[in-house]
């Protein structure tokens, strides 16, 4: 698994909608950036320990930027708001290499893009990827009133603004979004993809899969972690540190080290950007991140400290 950052600097910044930082970061030499697949996220390094995820929202074909859209959360952990205030014009900051956790299906027929609020952000991302390469697709932009939404001129001209329709909390009924006619006016093989605040997601795939979409045709944007508790409790065995603990059930892995006076580097604490990563050496570990790809975790021999936990009694770690 690759750390690589880039140092990027933030080329322009406005706030837009209720609260939305939108940000152009650019190589300062003028550099061609690596490419990414819409549905890709990157990390931003915000400060020393806070790394956040964002998904890019740009062109993919647009070498020259990433474009973040960052809702500022008061309620956060302090990323949106670091974010906020501290990336001004001419600021550098290290940002990973992109990562897609959310890529476009490449069989589907038609696709339904779904973001609700900031959820939009991968959505602008696909629907520029599925214009490049002649997808049939719509777009849907859920958002509370109009005032509350950010990327409205860039949508009123983009090419693909006639698939492209705004749905309001505070607008009439007729422009509320109504999957069951959504879904039943598409072909077979289409795919539905959504982005948002889990209620909003949990909705959306509990409607869609009651229409009869099947699973693997629902997609859904996934940066947080299943719970990192939960369960029953289990053994760990830090082997390089000589040291044994029980993780109980309503702790973490990280915690429970700590009460022994072993420390984990983490950032993320939400099993998406890696920086607990630790090599099992015995047990089978209960996967609950979204930074190991499946066949990473079907190898069984890493773990996010984080948030995961064991499917064995015990599991034996190289800390
Ligand atoms: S701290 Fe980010 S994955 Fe664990």
């Amino acid at each position: 698994m690759t750390q690589e950052t880039l140092t990027l600097t933030v080329a322009r910044r406005r706030v837009e909608g209720n609260g939305v930082l939108l940000l152009d970061l650019v190589d300062r030499a003028g550099r061609p950036l690596p490419p990414f697949e819409a549905g890709a996220h990157v990390d931003l390094h915000l400060a020393p320990g806070l790394v956040r995820q964002y998904s890019l929202c740009g062109d993919p074909a647009d070498r020259n930027r990433y474009r973040l859209g960052i809702l500022r959360d008061p309620a956060s952990r302090g990323g949106s708001v670091t974010a906020h205030e501290g990336l001004q014009e001419g600021t550098e900051v290290a940002v990973s290499l992109p990562r897609n956790l959310f890529p476009l299906a490449s069989d589907a027929a038609h696709s339904i893009l779904i973001g609700g609020g900031i959820g939009i952000t991968p959505m602008i991302a696909m629907a520029h990827a599925l214009t490049a390469s002649g997808g049939s697709f719509e777009l849907h932009y859920c958002g509370r009133s109009r005032d509350a939404c950010a990327f409205l001129d860039e949508l009123a001209e983009a090419a693909f603004r006639d698939r492209a329709a705004l749905h309001l909390d505070d607008g009439p009924a007729s422009q509320r979004l109504d999957l069951p006619a959504l879904l039943g006016s598409t072909p077979a093989g289409t795919h539905l993809y959504v982005c948002g605040p889990s209620g909003f997601m949990e909705w959306l795939i509990g409607e869609a899969t009651r229409l009869g979409l099947p699973a693997d045709h629902i997609h859904r944007e996934y940066f947080q972690a299943e719970a990192a508790t939960g369960g029953s409790g289990f053994e760990v065995v830090a082997r390089r540190s000589g040291k044994t603990v029980r993780v109980a059930e309503d702790e973490t892995i990280v915690q429970a080290l700590s009460r022994i006076g072993i420390k984990v580097q983490m950032s993320c604490e939400q099993g998406v950007c890696g920086t607990c990563l630790c090599t099992v050496l015995e047990g089978t570990p209960d996967h609950r991140d979204v930074f190991l790809t499946d066949e990473e975790k079907a190898d069984n021999d890493q773990i996010l400290l984080c948030c995961s936990r064991a499917r064995t009694d015990t599991l034996v770690l190289d800390i």
